[in-house]
């Protein structure tokens, strides 16, 4: 290895992913994922479960991170983990690691923020031509969060709308579950909808003002939906799914749409991202291109793999922090809460 490059290892624990990648000089080498399949049966993620399998995870795919990239892993420049946000029990484990590692091996490490990753994933070196401008609005929706950022540069970020209750990948999963799909329903909601009619079924949007989001009111209005439905016909959820989906989902995506063309517009933003776990649905990326068009936009829609949980986007986050010698002490601590 020469001077000249900078190797990252990051690790991803903040929710029911485990994750390690190992990152040269803003390319990835690997990327691996392990999820939890134990929350399935509960409908959700259960925070006691998920800290327990990180801790069991977490040695084995950092492992594996290393072997797959081929390198060693004295090689390894720095270590970036997820600060926060998150479920506290699952961000220890990472923390922990990641601080032990790093003291291990005499190297730096690197507190990213889990949100500010999602948007710097965008910064991976890979086939993309080209990588948004400063400044840019990225539009962060997850299982956890709805946001829209205002990116000025690659730490310099303001949320300039956010959900006031439920996030949109919430608002998927909580649809899923009432619909008997089990956890995440987001990505079989994305499946049955491309076979139905979106028009079918009126569902009600938010009227929030600003560039804020709510969607609690939609997932309790399919909930009475599905219930008066099934009282008159008790197979109505089976015979009409696609129908269903495809008109949520087509609500969803429009509320999310709306409040993005405004920001742009207000503050004159041109290039326009999308990131997060919701980032991956199919509706919200053709949306994107279409609307785009329509707008002048230059628009950058993250491949899967970075879009959902990973640490390939600590890993980068972690990297221009590198370059900065923006380094962690030892006694820096998770924070289930943490702002930017
Ligand atoms: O970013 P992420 O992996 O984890 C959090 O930080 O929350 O996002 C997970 C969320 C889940 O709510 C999941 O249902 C949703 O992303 N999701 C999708 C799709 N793929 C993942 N929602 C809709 N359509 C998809 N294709
Ligand atoms: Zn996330």
């Amino acid at each position: 290895m020469n001077d000249n490059e900078v190797i990252i290892l990051g690790i991803e624990s903040s929710c029911d992913d485990t994750s390690a990648a190992i990152l040269k000089n803003g390319r990835i080498l690997s990327n691996v994922v392990a999820n939890q399949k134990v929350h399935e049966k509960f409908g959700g993620v259960v925070p006691e479960l998920a800290s327990r399998a990180h801790q069991q995870n977490i040695i084995p795919v950092v492992e594996t991170a290393i072997q797959e990239a081929g390198i060693q892993k004295n090689n390894l420049s720095g270590i970036a983990f997820t600060q926060g946000p998150g479920l506290l029990g699952s961000l220890v484990v990472g923390t922990s690691f990641a601080k032990s590692f790093a003291m291990g091996l005499g190297i730096p490490m690197m507190a990213v923020n889990h949100m500010q990753g999602h948007i710097l994933a965008h910064f991976i070196k890979g086939d993309q031509t080209e990588q948004p401008q400063f400044p840019f609005i990225c539009m962060t929706v997850s299982g956890g969060h709805t946001q829209l950022v205002l990116v000025r540069n690659y730490f310099d970020m303001e949320i300039i709308g956010q959900t006031m209750d439920d996030a949109a990948g919430e608002a998927f999963d909580k649809a899923a579950k009432i619909m008997g799909l089990p956890y995440p329903g987001g990505p079989l909601i994305d499946k049955y909808a491309k076979s139905g009619d979106p028009r079918k079924f009126e569902f009600p949007t938010s009227n929030i003002p600003d560039f804020n989001f709510s969607f609690s009111g939609l997932k309790t209005s399919i909930l009475y939906f599905l219930q008066k439905e099934m009282k008159k016909n008790d197979q109505f959820i089976k015979e009409n799914l696609a129908d269903i989906c495809a008109s949520y989902q087509h609500t969803i995506i429009k509320t999310l749409f709306k409040k993005l063309i405004k920001a742009c517009r207000k503050h004159n933003i041109t290039d326009v991202a999308i990131a997060g776990g919701v980032s991956a649905n199919s509706l919200l990326r053709s949306e994107l291109e279409r609307i785009g068009k329509k707008e002048g936009w230059r628009t950058f829609i993250p491949s899967f793999e970075y879009c959902t949980d990973n640490a390939g986007m600590i890993a980068i986050a972690g990297y221009y922090k590198f370059l900065e010698g923006q380094f962690a002490t030892q006694d820096i601590t998770p924070n289930a809460r943490l702002k930017f």
